[in-house]
């Protein structure tokens, strides 16, 4: 972020939670466009601890994870000086803009949500009130930081939509208090899917681990995997995401990471088999990965400079969240000491 805050770019800010192991989805849909954006914009990039908590976590386990992804946003090419790396927990904003949100949501609408959905089919025994409230800590997310663009997968496109809604509401009752965000998904990487089942979205959370591909696998994992992903019987390569859903998955992917267009994939590997689509794609992962993972390798041996750049960032992003936070509980009309 730029040191002249007068001067300013407009506001980019993601997240991502710290729930499991970062996979191909988070990083062909969101992360690697982070790193793309953060010349023109003044970006935050945030380790959503408090959103993970919606789900059992084991705790030593998400404290690794936390620093396992940050150490993951800074070797993807974000840097920790540029853009601010941080954890939601670490900026108590967020949990406080998220209840004066709350306050102006309707029941109604968070019930539509598919995560919310997804989640409490997922979970039976833990439909919890956090899981619910969801999109307002969210919304608090983005709002907080008067944010302009909203780099996501297409599954948070709804969260994105109902975070409008709510900046909308509350501007109309107490004048402009916050940027309305716009999201930003290209079509091409929006839906990454599941190597097993092409009908499901590529998830952390998915139980087959044949169906993920995580950017810390190791080489022959993702060879392995790649050989098991699911096809089709017509064995032509074509993208037709109806037809042949698996196959145009496989070409998405080897699209992103060689930086091929598909069509000139398809046309290079006319009359081959799949074997060719699968080889191929596993080692344009393998060589999008790693430069990361050897960077990530580095990175994670020192847990201090990590938690330096935590620490640092947390006094940047609290600095701006605490503005907003100001402004909105003036005109609530919250009594100012
Ligand atoms: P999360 O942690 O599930 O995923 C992080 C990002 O990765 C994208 N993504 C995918 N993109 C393409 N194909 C896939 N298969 C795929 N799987 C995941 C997600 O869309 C997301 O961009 N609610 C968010 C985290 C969050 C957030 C925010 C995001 C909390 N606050 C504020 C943006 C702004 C989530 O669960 O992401």
């Amino acid at each position: 972020m730029s040191q002249d805050v007068q001067a300013k770019k407009p506001v980019i800010f993601s997240g991502v939670q710290p729930s499991g192991r970062i996979t191909l989805g988070n990083y062909i849909g969101a992360i690697r466009n982070f790193a793309l954006l953060d010349q023109e914009y003044d970006c935050l990039y945030c380790v959503v601890d408090l959103h993970a908590l919606t789900v059992r976590q084991v705790p030593a386990e998400l404290r690794r994870q936390t620093l396992e992804l940050t150490a993951l946003y800074i070797a993807s090419g974000l840097d920790p000086q540029r853009n601010i790396i941080y954890c939601q927990s670490h900026v108590p904003q967020h949990a406080e803009l998220a209840w004066i949100l709350n306050c102006f949501t309707y029941m109604g609408e968070l019930g539509r949500m598919t995560q919310f959905k997804d989640k409490s089919a997922q979970h039976k025994d833990n439909i919890n009130a956090g899981l619910f409230t969801y999109p307002a800590l969210m919304a608090a997310d983005i709002l907080l930081y008067q944010t302009n663009l909203v780099p996501v997968g297409a599954d948070q496109k709804q969260h994105i939509e109902i975070t409008r809604d709510i900046a909308q509401r509350m501007n109309s009752l107490y004048g402009d208090l916050f940027v309305v965000p716009e999201p930003y998904i290209p079509k091409a990487t929006a839906r990454i899917m599941s190597l097993s089942d092409p009908s499901k979205k590529m998830s952390k959370s998915d139980e087959d681990e044949n169906a993920t591909i995580t950017l810390l696998d190791k080489p022959e994992d993702v060879r392995r995997k790649l050989r098991r992903a699911v096809t089709d019987s017509d064995a032509s390569i074509r993208f037709d995401e109806e037809q042949k859903p698996g196959v145009s998955n496989l070409l998405t992917i080897l699209s992103a990471c060689s930086g091929k267009s598909v069509d000139a994939l398809v046309q290079e590997m006319e009359g081959q088999g799949y074997g060719v689509l699968k080889d191929r794609t596993a080692e344009a992962i393998n060589e999008t990965f790693a430069p990361i993972q050897a960077e990530f390798h580095r990175l994670i041996k020192d847990k201090e400079y990590l938690t330096g750049v935590l620490r640092e960032n947390a006094g940047r992003a609290q600095a701006l969240a605490a503005r907003t936070l100001r402004k909105v509980y003036k005109k609530l009309g919250l009594y100012q000491l």
